[in-house]
């Protein structure tokens, strides 16, 4: 995929409700975004599918859901005061601001893509008898960019982990890196930005307190841990679930909702025994990309990418990767924490935040493992992989969003064939009896063809058509999407035929 579809996929968007620029009246406000009328549902099925795979699925991950405003010590105690900074630089020339880090990500990302480019050559000239691991290992070219590479790459990751900034514009300047809109390479020094937005907490005369907007769902369940555990009598190890808004300042806020200022999070933290935390991480690694995986976009569209620069709190930590339309990009990350959270908060609170552990005999400060997702990165890559522009037999085109029916936002559309003779009084009949259990639309305006292309369009799984025949017999045409097919059934017949299809239940017995 191309960025030319990104492009396309950015304008369905608009075009059928699914995402608005935000105050557009206004030209907008860069990075925030609004969901309409199709996104909203296509998003709360996303949330849906997480929140029942943790909390359903899983007797020992409850729900919460905490503020957004937090005691400032928190973030200092989470030490997102002081460390939850971008490196960024600017280039002279054009004025635009970037993040130093992303910069030099592109540039080994162009690396990848020219060995990758080589080796797909190589496999369509020797075809059947092509030894991919062999040519990578003897290619001279395959060789020298891999070198390069890596030693560029080996440069990056200790730059990072000192956070050696110099080191960082070194790098830019040795590989040439040139800013994208000015083609020049007169850079800035390279500066840390923190990321967190704050405001200001009761009247000035009060004397205010300045607050932050989160910036992670996370540290609203970490000072949540012993409310939840005591109340709900949980035993380690158990998870707490939480779904909500999160803000970052973001530099370099681009590829429309992959990286906003206001953003979505479903985060899940697991409270388990000291030790075990890494058998814990090998675990929730496996059922996130199992989660992933079940929608049917294909295996090969997702991989785990390990962290190179391990934050000073945790053991380990991967991010679940998915083929976006610009490349594998971050949707997930799944971070073995240690104990730093709870006790940074015990140590920063003056409370203790610890459990006893029956079995054991004694109390500990648990190690948390976390799995934190972007609804938004969800959904983006949800309708990338949906996505699809079909030639039909008579040579016209079709936009389709290959959803899974369970996600759709609309799961049936009931369509009379003409306006009149009682047949939008027979489709409204229809609504009227399944609108309990799934979202349908009535449509009667337009051809019948155009209206299937519509519903084509927001990735309605099921159309039903009403025509005269219906009203003797009882009985309706349905179309299904993916196939274009279509039958006639009777009306009584169409829930059961849906409901298997939509159903989230099925869906998660995938997983569970
Ligand atoms: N509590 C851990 C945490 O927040 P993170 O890797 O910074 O970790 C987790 O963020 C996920 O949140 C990311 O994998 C991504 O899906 C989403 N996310 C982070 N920043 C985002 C942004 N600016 N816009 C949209 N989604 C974002």
């Amino acid at each position: 995929m191309s960025e030319d579809v990104f492009k396309k996929i950015v304008s369905h968007c608009k075009e059928y409700g699914f995402v608005f620029q935000s105050s557009e009246i206004y030209d907008g406000l860069s990075a925030v975004y609004d969901y309409g009328q199709m996104g909203v549902e296509l998003k709360n099925n996303i949330k849906k599918y997480w929140w029942d795979s943790m909390v359903l699925l899983n007797e020992n991950v409850v729900g919460i859901d905490s503020a957004i405003f937090m005691h400032p010590t928190i973030w200092k105690a989470s030490g997102h005061v002081d460390a939850f900074n971008d490196p960024l630089i600017d280039n002279k020339d054009s004025k635009k601001r970037y993040r130093a880090d992303v910069l030099i990500e592109d540039y080994l990302a162009k690396i990848d893509d020219k060995v990758n480019k080589e080796v797909e050559k190589a496999a369509k000239r020797f075809g059947e008898s092509f030894d991919e691991a062999m040519f990578r290992q003897t290619n001279p070219r395959v060789l020298e960019n891999q070198a390069k590479r890596d030693e560029v790459h080996a440069r990056f990751a200790k730059a990072l982990n000192d956070s050696n900034l110099e080191e960082l514009r070194q790098i830019i300047l040795d590989c040439e890196i040139v800013d994208p809109i000015s083609g020049t390479r007169n850079w800035t020094e390279v500066r840390q930005f923190n990321l967190m937005f704050s405001t200001e907490m009761g009247s000035t005369a009060d004397g205010a307190m300045k607050v932050y907007l989160r910036p992670e769902t996370a540290q609203g369940i970490f000072v949540n841990f012993l409310n939840v555990q005591k109340t709900g009598r949980m035993k380690i190890p158990f998870g707490i679930a939480q779904i909500g808004k999160a803000f970052r300042n973001e530099i370099v806020a681009r590829q429309f909702i992959f990286r906003m200022r206001e953003f979505e999070q479903m985060e899940m933290q697991f409270f388990v025994r000291p030790g075990e935390e890494l058998d814990w991480f090998a675990k929730w690694k496996e059922v996130r990309m199992k989660w992933h995986k079940s929608l049917g976009f294909g295996d090969n569209k997702y991989r785990f990418h390990d962290h190179d620069k391990l934050a000073h709190y945790a053991n380990a930590a991967t991010d679940i990767e998915f083929e976006m339309p610009f490349g594998f990009k971050e949707v997930e990350g799944i971070h073995s924490r240690t104990d730093f959270d709870l006790a940074s908060h015990e140590k920063f609170s003056g409370k203790k935040l610890q459990y006893f552990d029956p079995e054991l005999n004694k109390s500990y400060t648990p190690y948390v493992i976390e799995t934190s997702i972007g609804v938004d990165r969800m959904f983006l890559s949800t309708l990338s992989a949906a996505y699809a522009e079909e030639v039909l037999e008579d040579g016209e085109t079709r936009v389709v969003l290959r959803l899974p029916a369970a996600l759709a936002p609309i799961k049936l559309a009931v369509l009379p064939l003409v306006k009149k003779d009682g047949l939008p009084e027979k489709a409204r009949e229809i609504i009227d009896t399944l609108k309990f259990d799934f979202k349908c639309q009535y449509d009667e305006k337009d051809s019948i063809g155009k209206r299937y292309r519509r519903q084509d369009a927001i990735g309605t799984p099921y159309c039903v058509t009403v025509d005269h025949q219906s009203l003797q017999d009882n009985t309706v045409t349905i179309r299904y999407r993916d196939t274009m097919q279509q039958e006639r059934v009777a009306i009584d017949k169409l829930s059961d035929i849906i409901a298997d299809k939509v159903s989230m239940k099925n869906l998660l017995k995938t997983i569970g």
